[in-house]
């Protein structure tokens, strides 16, 4: 029997793991939200591994997920239209240092069907050490439970048809704002910008901030606990809230700001 990553349907775990995922902080950040039913379409602006999307089984009428990194995208939206067709292509893969050296290099090449390109970034991150891409992990993973499970993250992003957007943040806020859209927030951490493939600088929070505080909707934007930030949303609703630090094991600051 596969093993089962989740045991309720409104549960349900993403795929990948990625640098500054929501795994930890999912549940505060769904319960912070407005009242059911005073929103009905639910943007997750900087949607990395999606794991506020898959917390439950359906957030609004329209849910839309959007990342400006190209292939987490293409990834997303293969999963979502051609997931079988993604396992076959992973599973002729096994986990191993050459082949994590493989995907990698022909990651950089041109020519690759979105199949093809989804499965080599699919491995790329499952067998590097922390999901970082850049290593290779030295560990026991098992690609085929892994794959297995992408059936139901397909199901999940069929089922209510999420809408998958490949946009930068300004603009897919401005298209999406209406007085009963959600907007989900959660860019790189002030300072921790390097760690992802899409530039995010001084400027971008700044702009954000830019683009949030005139919007007809409601947002729900969360941070890590610095004085920049803190000094950026002054006058907006500021939460301080803990968690688990995933790689020291101690607690870790966060910091929910909303506008409601
Ligand atoms: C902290 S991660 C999001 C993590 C996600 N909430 C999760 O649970 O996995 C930030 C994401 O913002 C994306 N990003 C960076 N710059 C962006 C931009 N200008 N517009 C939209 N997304 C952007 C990155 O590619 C990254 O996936």
């Amino acid at each position: 029997m596969p093993r089962r990553y989740f045991i309720r349907s409104d549960l349900l775990n993403s795929p990948i793991t990625r640098m500054g995922g929501k795994k930890l902080l999912r549940k505060t950040i769904c319960e912070r939200f407005p009242e059911n039913g005073t929103f009905d379409r639910y943007v997750e602006v900087f949607g990395g591994a999606g794991w506020v999307l898959f917390y439950k089984d359906k957030h609004a009428k329209l849910e839309v997920y959007n990342d400006a990194d190209g292939e987490l995208v293409n990834l997303m939206r293969c999963i979502k239209y051609h997931a079988g067709e993604l396992r076959r292509e992973i599973n002729g893969w096994c986990n191993a240092r050459e082949f994590f050296e493989d995907v990698s290099a022909q990651l950089d090449t041109r020519g690759l069907t979105d199949i093809r390109r989804a499965a080599r970034y699919f491995l790329r991150m499952k067998l590097s050490f922390g999901a970082d891409g850049r290593t290779y992990g030295c560990n026991t993973k098992n690609l085929s439970n892994a794959t297995e499970y992408l059936i139901d993250v397909q199901r999940r992003l069929m089922s209510s048809s999420v809408v998958i957007e490949h946009k930068d943040f300004e603009n897919l806020i401005k298209v999406y704002d209406r007085p009963k859209a959600l907007f989900c927030c959660d860019p790189p951490y002030h300072s921790t910008e390097k760690y992802y493939d899409v530039q995010f600088t001084e400027a971008d929070h700044i702009r954000l901030r830019d683009t949030l505080k005139n919007i007809k909707g409601k947002f729900l934007l969360s941070y890590n606990d610095d004085e920049f930030i803190r000094e950026l949303y002054n006058g907006f609703k500021i939460d301080a809230v803990e968690r688990q630090n995933n790689i020291s094991g101690g607690r870790f600051k966060e910091l929910i700001i909303t506008n409601y």
